[in-house]
């Protein structure tokens, strides 16, 4: 019988054994994807060799700015593939310009496609190549540990492995096969995490921000997003001060006015002091109400206890106009839920006040790191964002978080509002 020693140190080998086949076979997804990337990274390649090569004689440089997006759009994927294989890697990117000479400028001068081109031209073939490998080496791996089970069901020509390269006519050389498969899972296990290191090194290398990028825009735009943040906490303060000012406060007053002629006519008319007291409560209720709709006005409890979907299936629910809601999000950080909720709060109010619509439809989702809020209807369209309305205010808040809103509306509809929100938390 084994000492109790002996038996742990067995668990621990075991668990040390899974934990590395699990962290081979997430590697191994993240290779694939890669490779897939590798592989769209050479068609994009040749685009570009191909745009160079017509450049020449010219017609190439009306293919620039398409020919730049294109590499933007496999760029991005891979960043997206390392920020969810645990790369921080985040490259906001300025818009593309629209001239043919712009666009040329774009690709000379900008050290963020230079980059881009640079990681694109080592990525396929590193990414590629490594992913191919990381491919084979499993293939090998399955292909040999199931040798015994299919050998004797093809032709004889057709039992081999390693693409061809070993073929095998035994039972002796199939059970031999079987162990070599062992072998090459052995190898996968501990090759995958240092190919997977090696296929994202160039991303690793040209895909985040040139660290001698002038910052200088970036703070400004900063600086004027932080300007619109203190704006728009103003303009809050402002309505939340008027909602007390103009409702609960008034009917304070009221009460306390009323209070005074209830205790002046208590001793010579207690009928009418009783009359007056009746007033007097009913107008403490409506300071009450009055209150508490403005405390829910600043966090809506319902956002609190329900979180985004609860609170909006609220307001779906309330709308005058039918909503159909669908939320694909779980609890995102307070501020960004309470800045979609009241985006979509202004958007039905919007449709039932302004859109003639019979139909609305509102869509949450997330994006990579993004929060996409879509409010639609089926109105006669004319939506604009007008400065000191609901929708400017909804802007401000989303630029407030570095986000953006959207409107389409042409005229006879549909009327499409779109907030997005970074949700990173
Ligand atoms: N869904 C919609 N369909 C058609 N028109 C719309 C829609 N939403 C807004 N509009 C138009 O755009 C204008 C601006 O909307 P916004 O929400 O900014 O202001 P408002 O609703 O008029 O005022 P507030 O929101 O301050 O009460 C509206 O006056 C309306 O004419
Ligand atoms: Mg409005």
């Amino acid at each position: 019988m084994s000492s109790p020693s002996v038996r742990a140190d067995r668990t621990t080998v075991l668990t040390d054994a899974w934990r590395a086949v699990r962290r081979s076979a997430v590697a191994f997804k993240w290779l694939v994807t890669g490779l897939l990337i590798g592989l769209l990274a050479i068609c994009v390649l040749a685009i570009v060799v191909l745009t160079g090569l017509l450049c020449i004689v010219g017609v190439g440089l009306l293919l620039i700015p398409a020919m730049l997006g294109l590499v933007r759009r496999v760029a991005e994927l891979e960043r997206r593939r390392l920020r969810v294989s645990g790369h921080p890697v985040q490259m906001p990117y300025d818009a593309l310009p629209r001239g043919v000479r712009e666009a040329w400028r774009t690709a000379v001068h900008d050290s963020t496609s230079r980059r881009d081109l640079k990681w694109l031209a080592s990525y396929a073939v590193v990414g590629t190549f490594v992913g191919g490998v990381a491919l084979q080496v499993v293939a090998n791996a399955v292909q040999a540990l199931t040798f015994p089970a299919w050998w004797r069901l093809v032709p004889s020509g057709d039992a081999t492995l390693v693409n061809g390269l070993v073929s095998v006519s035994t039972w002796k050389g199939a059970w031999a096969a079987m162990a070599m498969g062992a072998v090459w899972l052995i190898l996968a296990v501990a090759l995958n995490p240092m190919l997977l290191r090696m296929q994202s090194a160039p991303g690793l290398r040209w895909l985040p921000p040139d660290p001698t990028l002038d910052w200088s825009t970036r703070v400004a735009e900063l600086t004027a997003t932080r300007a619109a943040a203190l704006d728009a906490h103003a303009l809050e303060l402002r309505r939340i001060e008027r909602a007390l000012h103009d409702g609960a406060q008034n009917r304070l007053v009221t009460v306390a006015v009323l209070a005074g002629a209830a205790q002046r006519s208590m001793e010579h008319d207690p009928v009418r002091a009783a009359e007056i007291l009746e007033r007097v409560q009913s107008s403490a209720e409506s300071a009450l109400a009055e209150l508490r709709s403005v405390v829910r006005s600043i966090l809506p409890p319902v956002l609190e206890n329900g979180g985004l979907d609860g609170a909006l299936s609220a307001l779906a629910a309330q709308s005058p106009v039918p909503a159909r809601l669908s939320v694909t999000t779980g609890r995102l950080p307070a501020s960004v839920e309470t800045t979609a909720y009241f985006a979509v709060a202004e958007a039905l109010t919007n449709v039932a006040k302004h859109s003639g619509a019979t139909r609305a439809s509102v869509v949450v989702t997330t994006q990579g790191e993004m929060l996409q809020v879509l409010v639609e209807d089926d109105g006669h369209g004319g939506a604009q964002v007008r400065e000191g309305s609901g929708l400017a205010g909804i802007a401000r808040r989303a630029e407030a978080h570095d986000g953006t809103l959207t409107v389409s509306s042409p005229a006879g509809g549909p009327t499409v509002v779109e907030v997005k929100l970074p949700c990173a938390s």
